[in-house]
């Protein structure tokens, strides 16, 4: 058997492949993150940095593909996990452990069906902007005279809605959770997990979070008015 197919067939293979798919995963948000932090820069910045991502033409659809698969993979073997442990739950909780266990996958996959919606509204919303096709159309003419597609323009139209921007922070804010849970299994399939690291790792994972959650809080937040500073950078 080749070593893909011994990793989907052996649980340690599927556990280590649900935590490299989730290290990809949470590379990309990360980076998604910081990019979109540039709505507190004036528009040309984000503006130039979509435009930037767009011209990488094929590589960026390699890296879309590339992306898609890592999180088919993610979610076929949530399930399958999900599966396996419900199997092989004894029928009684006596156990503690046991019941903290299931609790946690619990968590896991209720969130994750909660961010795989959100991630399904938001490539509506912003990719392919089934509601507002009008937001194709807005330009914006950077420093060196190049007409780009206005993102800024969009992005601060699509967080007008107070509806839309809660929705956006509640999705957020169980992403942050689901990668709070995540990041710790991850580390103890990747075998970093040891008497002396266990705790500090998990709290570096928490607060990792908590930041996560909270910036990505504070462009909603900010493009409807609310946070004092930040809500006057924002350029309508
Ligand atoms: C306040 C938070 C967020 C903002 C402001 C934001 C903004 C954006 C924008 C402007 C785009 C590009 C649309 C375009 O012009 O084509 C985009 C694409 C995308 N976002 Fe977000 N996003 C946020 C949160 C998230 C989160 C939490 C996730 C993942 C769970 C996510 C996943 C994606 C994906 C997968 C794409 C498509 C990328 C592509 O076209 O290749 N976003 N987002």
């Amino acid at each position: 058997m080749n070593l893909l197919g011994s990793l989907f067939s052996s649980s340690i293979g599927r556990k280590f492949l649900m935590a490299a798919t989730g290290l990809v995963l949470f590379g990309f948000v990360t980076g998604h993150l910081v990019g979109n932090l540039q709505i507190f820069l004036p528009p040309e910045k984000i503006n130039h940095y979509g435009h930037l991502l767009e011209s990488l033409g094929s590589a960026l659809w390699a890296i879309r593909a590339f992306l898609l698969v890592c999180v088919v993979i993610h979610i076929w073997l949530a399930i399958q996990l999900t599966l396996e442990n419900r199997a092989a739950r004894p029928a009684a909780y006596a156990a503690e452990k046991t019941m903290r266990a299931t609790l946690a996958s619990r968590v896991m996959a209720r969130t994750g069906i909660v961010v795989l919606a959100f991630i399904i509204y938001h490539l509506l919303h912003f990719t392919i902007r089934a509601q507002h096709p009008e937001w194709s159309e807005h330009t914006y003419r950077l420093a060196d005279g190049t007409m780009v597609r206005d993102v800024y323009r969009m992005v601060v139209e699509g967080f007008s809605s107070v509806g839309v921007s809660v929705f956006y922070i509640v999705a957020v804010g169980l992403l942050a959770y689901h990668l709070a849970h995540g990041i710790s299994s991850m580390f103890q399939t990747f075998g970093l997990k040891n008497e002396n690291w266990t705790r500090g790792l998990d709290t570096t994972a928490k607060i990792y979070c908590w930041a996560y959650f909270l910036l990505n809080a504070l462009i909603p937040l900010s493009v409807l008015g609310y946070v004092p500073v930040l809500s006057g950078l924002i350029q309508r």
